[in-house]
């Protein structure tokens, strides 16, 4: 790994506990606007100063986050399907390594398709992503996407999907928790941070699963409806990195929920 790439991803994988709260807002660039974030800049302003790192389109970045802020960008790179389609894994890459630089992000993100029907395109776009990133210094996250397939979360899927992100060469891997999450973890041998998901019942819940994925070895979370679609937003981050980086409990965590003023 060279100087710049290992710099670039030690601003999102903090070097002090190698864990991450990212906040992902991306999913514009498929589903249009989102319950919650239909107005991205009043959604994401109040929760940056919590995110480590943020995950986002080139045009919500522009549009809607200021310049002068400090948190780390990791650009999405991919699409080409919206969520009319039954397909979604007809993707691209959609921004360039130089619109990467420009906008100084710290990493960029892209999905693959693991057995979808664009699954060799997608792995293809991986590798070549990783071979620019290389080149000039970029980590590039893999988003082990599962389309409308919400039910591919298993061990053995997951584990065959992070695996050949990583075999593909993806710096670090984004994918869904599961049951029996450390054989994911065991056979990928790049860090792996954990989507949310849909909204859970609650907010209890979504704080279950970062702490389970963190004590089966996942580096952290890239989460987003269930920080920014939970009725105290800000608590709820805030629990999120309790879990994270403190080594808070759920239930510990949920104290921030409750009390959204409470100081720590
Ligand atoms: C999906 O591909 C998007 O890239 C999101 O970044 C991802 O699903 C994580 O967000 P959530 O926690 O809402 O699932």
């Amino acid at each position: 790994m060279t100087w710049g790439l290992q710099n670039r991803l030690s601003r999102i994988i903090r070097p002090t506990d190698h864990r991450t709260v990212m906040l992902a807002v991306d999913h514009g660039y498929f589903l249009g606007p989102t319950h919650k974030l239909e107005v991205p800049r009043k959604t994401i302003e109040p929760l940056l100063p919590y995110a480590d790192g943020l995950m986002i389109t080139r045009g919500v970045v522009r549009t809607s986050i200021d310049p002068t802020f400090p948190t780390p960008i990791v650009l999405r790179v991919s699409g080409g399907a919206s969520v009319l389609k039954e397909d979604l894994s007809h993707e691209e890459v959609t921004t360039s390594m130089d619109e990467a630089v420009r906008l100084n992000a710290s990493a960029v993100a892209l999905s693959i398709f693991v057995g979808a029907p664009h699954e060799h395109e997608s792995l293809v776009n991986l590798g070549g992503l990783v071979d620019i990133g290389e080149e000039i210094g970029m980590p590039v996250l893999a988003v082990t996407a599962v389309g409308k397939e919400l039910e591919k979360r298993d061990a053995r899927y997951l584990s065959l999907a992070c695996r050949i992100a990583a075999e593909f060469g993806a710096h670090f891997v984004k994918t869904y928790y599961c049951e029996d999450f450390e054989k994911v973890v065991e056979s990928c041998p790049v860090p792996l941070v954990v989507a949310g998901g849909p909204k859970l019942e609650t907010e209890l819940d979504a704080l279950e699963l970062a702490q389970r994925s963190i004590e089966a070895g996942a580096a952290g979370v890239d989460m987003g409806r269930n920080i920014w679609q939970a009725p105290n937003a800000v608590g709820m981050i805030r629990a999120v990195r309790a879990v994270v980086h403190e080594h808070a409990s759920a239930k510990e965590a949920l104290e921030f929920v409750k009390a959204p003023k409470a100081k720590r």
